[in-house]
């Protein structure tokens, strides 16, 4: 099986992008593949930067990324209630090449901050936004105070009831 794993952040700290990577860890024979958002900045979306740009080769390999995976694991930064906009401009991008952006793939999402709700509104967008764009999900955790749950030396949740959570939710992908 091959899995798909990134956090929705161009953050280089990134604390999704730990969460997802220790997720994916947990699916034992998988092949796991983390992409970093990085590799993927397009310019700011408008319909007259598309004019102009066409169909960017950025895009269309992230989405060839996609197409090639079995499942995906997303773990989503929340900004202000919402997406990063790193990620919604790629994802902008993206759906006008292939408005079935998640390409029918199995999913499982996931978010965290440090704060008390661990980004649980952009959880619910994002669960909204993958059945709307083509995704399967089949579970989503949301893991809240993320630097008393997460041991940033073993890269590991150090909180077992979430540990477990997290678990069920990526075993959901087998
Ligand atoms: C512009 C901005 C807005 C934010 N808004 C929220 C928010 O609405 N809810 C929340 O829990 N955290 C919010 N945060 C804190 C993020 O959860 C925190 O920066 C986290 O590290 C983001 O995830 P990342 O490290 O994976 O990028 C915000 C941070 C920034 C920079």
């Amino acid at each position: 099986m091959k899995v798909l794993g990134f956090a929705a952040s161009s953050s280089t700290k990134s604390i999704n992008k730990m969460l997802v990577t220790y997720a994916v860890s947990l699916l034992t024979d998988a092949e796991v593949e983390i992409l970093d958002l990085n590799d993927y900045e397009l310019p700011l979306f408008s319909e007259d930067k598309e004019e102009e740009l066409g169909q960017p080769s950025l895009a269309k390999d992230f989405l060839r990324k996609i197409g090639e995976s079995d499942t995906l694991v997303i773990s989503f930064a929340e900004h202000n209630g919402s997406f990063s906009a790193a990620f919604k401009n790629l994802f902008d991008w993206c759906s006008r090449i292939n408005p079935k952006l998640f390409q029918g793939k199995s999913m499982v999402l996931l978010s965290t901050s440090p704060g008390s709700r661990g980004g649980a509104n952009v959880l619910i967008a994002a669960k909204a936004l993958s059945s709307r764009f083509a995704g399967e999900v089949k579970a989503s955790v949301s893991i809240p105070g993320f630097y008393e749950n997460f041991d940033m030396e073993s890269k590991k949740l150090n909180n077992s009831e979430l540990d477990e959570q997290l678990y069920r939710a990526v075993i959901s992908l087998l």
